[in-house]
């Protein structure tokens, strides 16, 4: 869903600056440049209106968590909702406008702990399935990122897409660790953070699903073939 443009968005911005993090000339290899100090590297990638990136961090003091979002009006927001708990936060959170296709350049290979997608846009028309964020050239590049050990977290309501990564990530000869097509009735309810699409599919009713992968010693990326189901894709 497209967000409405916010006003007077640049200014609102600028007010909660230092909740973001700014492009670096050269890859983030470590919590230093924007949080003056060592510590293990979280990743949100779509962060959209920050609930997560915000909770997450909070609960988690000893990381830093970096929040990545292409859409202008959704960090303005973001950044907002981290500068009303300036008080209480513990400040090791930034969000930075920037859309996956830039991972490589911003940060370095093997230095993220933990990578988060949560709710990814399904691209359901016909032939976008490689525009999803758990697309095989995604997916390539957050285990490249991770560190030995790292993880991948992946949640999302879509069967459709869910179904789709499992499919990717077996075309790459990875098998996750965790697999779960009703979260909030797992074991891995305990210590999950519901993002602000999660709490509105639960309270529709919705079964959340999803998966962890440990960082692979090895993958492959297969090229694509043109996919016979491409029919069935448009229908996620
Ligand atoms: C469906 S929303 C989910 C937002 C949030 N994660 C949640 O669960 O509430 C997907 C978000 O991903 C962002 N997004 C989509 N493609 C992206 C990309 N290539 N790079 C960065 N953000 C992206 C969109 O702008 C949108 O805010």
């Amino acid at each position: 869903m497209r967000m409405r443009k916010k006003k007077n968005g640049p200014v609102r911005l600028e007010k909660c600056k230092a909740w973001l993090a700014e492009k670096p000339q050269s890859p983030i290899d470590s919590a230093v440049r924007d949080f003056g100090r060592e510590a293990p590297l979280w990743l949100e990638v779509g962060a959209g209106k920050g609930g997560f990136a915000c909770q997450m961090s909070r609960a988690n003091p000893d990381i830093c968590f970096y929040a990545l979002e292409r859409s202008f009006d959704c960090v303005v927001l973001a950044a907002e909702q981290a500068e009303a708990q300036k008080d209480t936060h513990p400040g090791n959170v930034r969000f930075m406008v920037e859309s996956a296709d830039e991972l490589p350049s911003l940060f370095a290979p093997g230095c993220i702990d933990r990578i988060f997608l949560n709710f990814s846009d399904p691209w359901s028309k016909k032939g976008y399935y490689k525009r999803r964020l758990t697309y095989r050239r995604y997916l390539a590049m957050y285990f490249t990122l991770l560190k030995e050990g790292g993880t991948l977290c992946f949640k999302t309501d879509n069967d459709g897409l869910f179904a789709f990564t499992l499919q990717e990530l077996a075309a790459m000869g990875v098998v996750p660790s965790v697999v779960t097509d009703d979260l909030h009735a797992s074991v891995y309810k305990e210590g999950n953070v519901e993002t602000e699409y999660e709490t509105h599919f639960v309270s529709l009713g919705m079964k959340i699903h999803m998966l962890t992968v440990e960082r692979p010693t090895t993958w492959c990326v297969p090229p694509d073939k043109k996919r016979a189901n491409e029919e069935q894709e448009s229908n996620l």
